[in-house]
């Protein structure tokens, strides 16, 4: 039997990328808080060894750069859910280069999963989100959304389109009761950020320069998560919530 006194029960949600870190964490905790959630990720990720059986979650497969992902995930979510609360865009790629290093290949891969997917997802959801009556976005974004860093040129980019790409949705679809908002983690310890932190130099720069003196887990980011998907979130909309432990802030 599923608990129904969670902070968002009722509400059907998506969430790409779920197989692993951030986005694991998010539909986990989702779900905890009594959301149905459509689980997406890549085939052969093993969405089904996380979520398989588990009440409220259903399951899809596929690559969201696919010219017919969005469709495919939105119309799996309305048969499934019967409609769409909140859309988490958060699968992302991260690839260290130079401006000079990103060829124009690299430069597509990382801006279609970052950016060109997240903007087709949002424009799909959109009409569902509306008829929620309470829709809401949460993009993920970066520290990287703000900062600029060596070897980080066209994932940085692609964080900070994120930014100007989720000001915009709040904008175009506040007046439907649809909030839009990015969370900005800052070092979380990911199968994405792991070889960054192979290097000892980049890992203690990181656990240093948090004041609260750690690297952050994908939980920290999901408790964010919540937030913005709950009723305590509705007058939040079009900005950027810092998951980094003060480390932006910091001089
Ligand atoms: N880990 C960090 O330190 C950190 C910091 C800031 C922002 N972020 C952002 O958080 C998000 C999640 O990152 P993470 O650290 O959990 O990474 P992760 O690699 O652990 O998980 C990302 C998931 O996205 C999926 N994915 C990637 N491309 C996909 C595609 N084309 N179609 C479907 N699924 C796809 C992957 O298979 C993976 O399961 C990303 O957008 C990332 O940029 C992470």
């Amino acid at each position: 039997m599923r608990n129904s006194n969670g902070r968002l029960n009722g509400k059907r949600a998506i969430v790409t990328g779920a197989a692993s870190g951030i986005g694991e964490a998010i539909a986990r905790s989702y779900l905890q808080e009594s959301a149905s959630v459509l689980a997406v990720d890549l085939p052969g990720r093993n969405l089904e060894s996380k979520f398989g059986g588990t009440g409220g979650a259903t399951l899809l497969e596929l690559d969201i750069t696919g010219k017919n992902a969005a469709a495919e995930i939105i119309a799996k979510a309305v048969d499934a859910m019967g409609g769409i609360d909140i859309l988490v865009n958060n699968a992302g790629i991260a690839v260290g280069s130079s401006v000079e290093t990103t060829s124009d290949d690299l430069w597509d891969k990382v801006m279609g999963v970052n950016v060109t997917a997240m903007f087709r997802l949002s424009r799909e959801a959109a009409p569902h989100l509306k008829k929620s009556g309470a829709g809401r976005i949460i993009n993920l974004g970066s520290i990287m959304s703000d900062l600029a860093g060596p070897n980080l040129f066209v994932y940085g980019t692609s964080k900070h389109a994120v930014a100007g790409l989720t000001k915009s949705l709040a904008v175009d679809l506040g007046e439907f009761g649809v909030t839009a908002n990015y969370l900005q983690p800052g070092a979380i310890i990911t199968a994405l950020s792991a070889p960054f932190f192979e290097d000892d130099a980049f890992r203690s720069y990181w656990e240093e320069k948090a004041p609260v003196g750690r690297l952050g887990r994908p939980q920290d980011v999901a408790s964010a998560a919540v937030f913005l998907a709950s009723d305590d979130a509705q007058f939040v909309s079009g900005v950027g919530l810092n998951v980094d432990g003060g480390a932006i802030v910091k001089f």
